[in-house]
């Protein structure tokens, strides 16, 4: 793989300041914020009035935890438009998380809030290996998602050639991909495996593929993955995240220098980590539910949105601001089994270590009498039929798991192709305890 360190001279001054520059960057910036968020919103006001609290009250960036939260069920209750900041005639653009119940959560942006998106992008992009002047295949879905038009606007930002693909049709995407000469693809990891699978299944090494980069985000991912993908590709794998309710992709994303966790862009979204019991503020490096603030967005301003994602913080290395962990999961995709707290990138990461089986996986958690059990479908390798091998693969990632997570599960070695795949972001756990 080449060395894509971008050179510093065109870094953003701010990614490479002081803390002390950073940390007054930030103050003067949730001030402005909370207050434009309580004088033009209506449920900021009643719930900063509710907790005691006045944006007047900010003298310090710890006086932050004074605010309340925001949660995804105060988005829902002000459908559509109600969390506006500026009048409707102002917003640019919608986008809208689908959601698996309910009503979508709606966010605007004005045409200055498009911009400061793009700009985080390119500044995400840049931080990959990205270049002016490369092709970037957008295999992100377009539409209401953020992903497609988040990745497109910040690769025309950096100056790149964008494909703008979206999701399906995998064979065309690996003919896309190559005929353009694409060196930076944008796409979910899960769905980055079904594009590897297409490069096999029409005879093409993916190693002699013209890809460099590939950023990776919108779901959790272990360093187990990355490495397979890394491999398989002969290419950078770095993580990028972000969430419809912040901004889109381009909160935080990893150098491709260092590859040690996600920078978040501290400029413009402020980071804590709460105990997701008590609410309380973590110090820095405790595992805890990432909390994070808006400082310069307009048409939808957000306070301590309780983004549900679990990870910790950490001090800045390849840039000033600080870094998040990778995600270890959403605290909505734990499984608790039998007093066990498991994770689907627990799982992830045990399966990447057995080489009969390909990483394509899903979790089923069914009922079993009175008890819950777990069965992880994964997949034996193409051209691995051989029974009595897929029942070794079975037992030795049985066994891997029940050693390092702690649970007893079944494991089922699905054909090639049996496990379900998405063209976004991967299912990863089915739940048919409610059945029978
Ligand atoms: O998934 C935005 C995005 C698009 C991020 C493309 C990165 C790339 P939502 O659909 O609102 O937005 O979903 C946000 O996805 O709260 C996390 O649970 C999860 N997520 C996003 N990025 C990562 C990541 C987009 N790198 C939700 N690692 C978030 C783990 C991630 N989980």
């Amino acid at each position: 793989m080449r060395d894509l360190t971008p050179p510093k001279d065109s870094l953003d001054p701010i990614e490479i300041a002081s803390r002390d520059e950073i940390t007054a960057l930030q103050l003067a910036r949730l001030k402005s914020s909370a207050a434009h968020a309580y004088a033009n919103v209506p449920h900021y006001k009643a719930s900063f009035e509710a907790a005691g609290v006045h944006p007047d009250d900010i003298h310090d960036l710890s006086d932050l935890a004074k605010l309340p939260f925001t949660t995804k069920a105060d988005l829902r209750a002000q459908y559509p438009f109600g969390m506006f900041a500026v009048p409707r005639a102002e917003v640019a653009r919608v986008h809208a998380s689908s959601g698996t119940t309910g009503k979508p959560t709606v966010v605007g942006y004005t045409r200055a809030d498009i911009d400061l998106w793009a700009d985080v992008m390119a500044r995400s992009l840049r931080a990959s290996g990205t270049r002016p002047g490369d092709v970037v295949h957008v295999a992100y879905g377009y539409g209401l998602f953020t992903g497609g038009l988040g990745a497109h606007y910040g690769a025309e930002r950096l100056g790149c050639t964008v494909v703008p693909v979206s999701g399906g049709m995998t064979p065309r995407q690996v003919q896309l991909i190559e005929d353009f000469g694409a060196s930076t693809i944008m796409v979910t990891p899960s769905y980055a495996l079904s594009i590897l699978d297409e490069y096999r299944a029409q005879g093409r090494d993916p190693r002699e593929s013209c890809l460099q980069v590939g950023i990776f985000g919108a779901e959790p991912w272990t360093h187990a993955m990355r490495q397979e993908i890394e491999q398989a590709f002969d290419m950078h794998a770095v993580d990028i995240y972000g969430l419809s309710e912040i901004i889109g992709p381009g909160v935080a994303n990893e150098c491709v220098e260092s590859k040690d966790g996600l920078h978040i862009w501290e400029d413009h979204f402020y980071p804590e980590i709460i105990d997701p019991e008590t609410g309380d503020v973590l110090p820095d490096g405790e595992l805890g539910e990432l909390v994070l603030t808006s400082l310069t967005k307009q048409a939808c301003p957000i306070i301590r949105y309780r983004t549900r994602d679990l990870t910790r913080l950490l001090p800045g290395t390849a840039r000033s601001m600080r870094r998040m962990e990778k995600v270890t999961g959403r605290s909505d995709d734990m499984m608790i089994l039998r007093g066990v707290n498991v994770f689907p990138t627990q799982i992830e990461e045990q399966l990447m270590k057995q080489p009969a089986l390909s990483p394509h996986f899903q979790v089923e958690l069914f009922r079993d009498g009175r008890m819950d059990g777990m069965r992880v479908h994964v997949e034996a390798l193409e051209g691995q039929a051989d029974p009595g091998a897929r029942a070794r693969a079975a037992a030795d990632l049985q066994k891997a798991i029940k050693e390092t997570v702690g649970v007893s599960v079944a494991v089922q070695v699905e054909d090639p192709g049996g496990v379900p795949r998405s063209q976004g972001k991967a299912v990863r756990i089915v739940d048919n305890r409610g059945q029978g």
